[in-house]
């Protein structure tokens, strides 16, 4: 296992190229297996989810072949071929590792005409249950039965069938499994409550470019006229707005000026509202966004909520920058029960932070201080880095494997711009 040692106090200032998006990655590669023929993806930011995504995609038969991108360049091409699909299981030890491996089930129902996937498991945010997936799959024809930790589900004679699916709560991969297998369903689906974050767009445009009929692409009532078959594409993922919106972050808790290159503002207007809110000039420029920080924060009230709302993977990005406001900041986590996760971690280095339930009162203070600190999961990670790099002294953030899963080369484009910052072995 790796650890990131920090030196803190230095103000950021220069380019950052932000790289594909994660969460769209891995709704997009499970598309391959809609298709006998080749889909290329470029624009894939090299990170262990991707990777991962990778190898369970092979133990079904699909070939990947990374195409071009030299070790210096960000993000590389994939062209995945499924022209047969030789396994319908997602083991227990992959999904367990990643619960985006859940997005193989619609995919594999629909082409396939079953699928055999490992429930999930909980996770460190939360239970996350996967109940919004299956009834979506039972909407559309195909029988459900769970048995010994695993999802078995069977397309019925002919092949899944177009229905009306109404989700009681927002749900991003429920939303993805049941456009993808919608997609080559006999009829017309209608989705409604459909999630309508950026990553679900992606999906819809790169499925269209497969064949697919998609009609209010974005809203929250989604119209799939289902087609026989879908055709190979070649197209490119769209930028992290997360990982965008945590060097944003990082501009404003060093009082530094960072270039976002090839961040897209309408992904991030919710972002770039709470960061404006804090004292912080956010301005468009071609072909990304400029952040600069100019000392002391203004204190925040944020709620998260689904897109277009302000995004809970920025929850604890916000917090660790908030840590130094001026005043006292309230954070409610509206959709995962125990994402406070780096509050403990954050009182470690002087931050003072008191958490109810869903709802954090972030009292700012003068300063932080580096210290020993454990990573629980992506974005908690991503807060304990931010810290370190306002912190007087040395942050060590262990267990990083954390922050690899959402944060292309890190250390690299966070020395780009002038952090003290490096990867070390941790025994
Ligand atoms: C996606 O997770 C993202 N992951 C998450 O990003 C993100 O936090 C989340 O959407 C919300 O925006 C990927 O795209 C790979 P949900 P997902 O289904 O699809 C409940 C990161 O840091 N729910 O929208 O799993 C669920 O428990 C990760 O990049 C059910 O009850 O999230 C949660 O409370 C973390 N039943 C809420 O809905 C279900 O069947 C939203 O979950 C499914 C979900």
């Amino acid at each position: 296992m790796d650890r990131i040692v920090i030196r803190g106090g230095r103000r950021l200032s220069g380019r950052i190229p932000i790289s594909g998006a994660k969460n769209a990655a891995l709704t997009l590669l499970p598309c391959a297996l809609l298709t006998d023929q080749p889909l290329t993806l470029r624009n894939l930011p090299r990170l262990a989810d991707v990777d991962g995504f990778g190898h369970l995609l092979n133990g079904m038969g699909v070939s990947t072949a990374i195409a071009g991108g030299s070790p210096a360049e960000f993000g590389r091409a994939m062209t995945l071929t499924a022209d047969r699909i030789t396994s319908t299981t997602a083991p227990y030890d992959m999904v367990r590792k990643m619960r985006a491996s859940i997005l193989v089930l619609g995919p594999l129902i629909a082409r396939a005409g079953e699928a055999t996937v490992s429930l999930p498991g909980g996770c460190a945010i939360g239970n996350r249950p996967i109940d919004l997936h299956l009834k979506a799959m039972e909407a559309l024809g195909a029988r459900i039965e769970i048995a010994s930790g695993y999802v078995r589900a069977i397309a019925p004679d002919g092949g899944l069938r177009g229905g009306r699916i109404a989700f009681p709560v927002v749900s991003v991969g429920a939303t993805e499994n049941a456009l993808m297998a919608a997609s080559l369903a006999n009829g017309e689906s209608v989705i409604d409550n459909a999630a309508r974050e950026p990553e679900i767009v992606d999906l819809c445009e790169c499925l269209m470019a497969m064949g697919a009929e998609i009609e209010g692409i974005g809203g929250e009532r989604i119209v799939v006229h289902g087609k026989p078959s879908l055709h190979g594409a070649d197209y490119a993922v769209m930028p992290d707005r997360i990982e965008a919106g945590s060097y944003a972050c990082a501009a404003a808790i060093t009082g530094g000026s960072l270039e976002l290159a090839g961040a897209r503002a309408d992904d991030m207007a919710a972002i770039i509202d709470a960061l404006g809110e804090a004292g912080l000039v956010v301005e468009a420029m071609d072909g990304g966004l400029r952040v600069t920080g100019d000392g002391r924060l203004k204190p925040l009230t944020l709620s998260t909520a689904p897109f277009p709302a302000f995004p809970t993977d920025m929850q604890a990005q916000f917090m660790a920058m908030l840590a130094l406001a001026d005043g006292a900041s309230v954070l409610t986590e509206t959709i995962f029960e125990n994402r406070y996760m780096h509050v403990p971690e954050l009182a470690r280095m002087g931050a003072d932070v008191q958490t109810r339930g869903r709802v954090a009162v972030v009292r700012g203070v003068a300063g932080l201080t580096g210290a020993e600190v454990m990573a629980t999961d992506l974005r908690a990670s991503m807060s304990l880095v931010l810290a370190g790099l306002a912190a007087e002294g040395e942050t060590r953030v262990h267990r990083v494997y954390h922050l690899d899963r959402g944060y292309e080369r890190l250390e690299e484009k966070l020395s780009a711009v002038g952090a003290d910052i490096e990867r070390e072995a941790d025994g």
